[in-house]
């Protein structure tokens, strides 16, 4: 099967919890979304969101936010998480490559967590150029990214270095910073890489 099918991805969803899931937002992430001092109600764009546990921690910091997702299956466990927690999100059954184009630009922030990887690596500048096209003037993308040794056929997750980020994310935007965070869950330690960027001025 083909990491580009949804079926894919679902079977994993239907053979029980994903071996990706932390069932927490990273905290990571959430140190540099608080860092970031986004404005008040920004609103923010999830790709791959997966369960979404960082959507829902966006959404219960009064941040709107929009989760996208093609398995049906995570779908329904953000949706659920959601209505449990009693936060709104726009939860969307999509593509990130083939988006509904009434979502349209103008994010203040995209957060990434493990889509990067997740992705056919030969569609990565299509999807670092998609991010930007989401962001608005000065949005911009917060991405935690499991970093991954190995060979493209070993995948996904693919493979992914500090560097495979940095060629792949410069054309669109200005990289502020990407470090290895000292707070990833106990299991990634070491393994992860936090980037914030700016989306550069077309
Ligand atoms: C490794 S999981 C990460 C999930 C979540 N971000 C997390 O960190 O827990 C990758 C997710 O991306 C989704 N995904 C992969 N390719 C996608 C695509 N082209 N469009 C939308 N979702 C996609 C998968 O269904 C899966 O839920």
């Amino acid at each position: 099967m083909d990491v580009a099918d949804v079926e894919f991805w679902e079977s994993i969803y239907a053979a029980g919890t994903p071996p990706w899931d932390q069932a927490a937002p990273a905290p990571p992430l959430v140190r540099v979304i608080e860092e970031t001092e986004l404005p008040a109600h920004a609103r923010v764009f999830v790709p791959g969101c997966g369960f979404g546990h960082e959507a829902l921690w966006l959404a219960a910091h009064d941040y709107h936010v929009t989760a996208v997702d093609f398995a049906p299956a995570a779908i329904e466990g953000l949706r659920y998480r959601a209505q449990a927690a009693g936060v709104a999100i726009d939860v969307i059954e999509a593509d990130v490559f083939d988006l509904p184009t009434e979502l349209g630009g103008g994010f203040d922030a995209l957060v990434e967590h493990t889509c990067f990887c997740a992705i056919d690596p030969h569609r990565r500048h299509d999807y670092a150029r998609i991010a930007a096209q989401l962001l608005g003037h000065a949005g911009v993308l917060l991405g935690l990214f499991f970093e991954v040794a190995g060979t493209i056929e070993e995948g996904p997750p693919f493979p992914t270095t500090r560097s495979d980020i940095i060629r792949h994310f410069e054309p669109a935007f200005e990289i502020n910073r990407i470090e290895q965070p000292e707070d990833s869950f106990s299991r990634r330690q070491g393994r992860e890489w936090l980037a914030s960027m700016r989306r550069r001025e077309i």
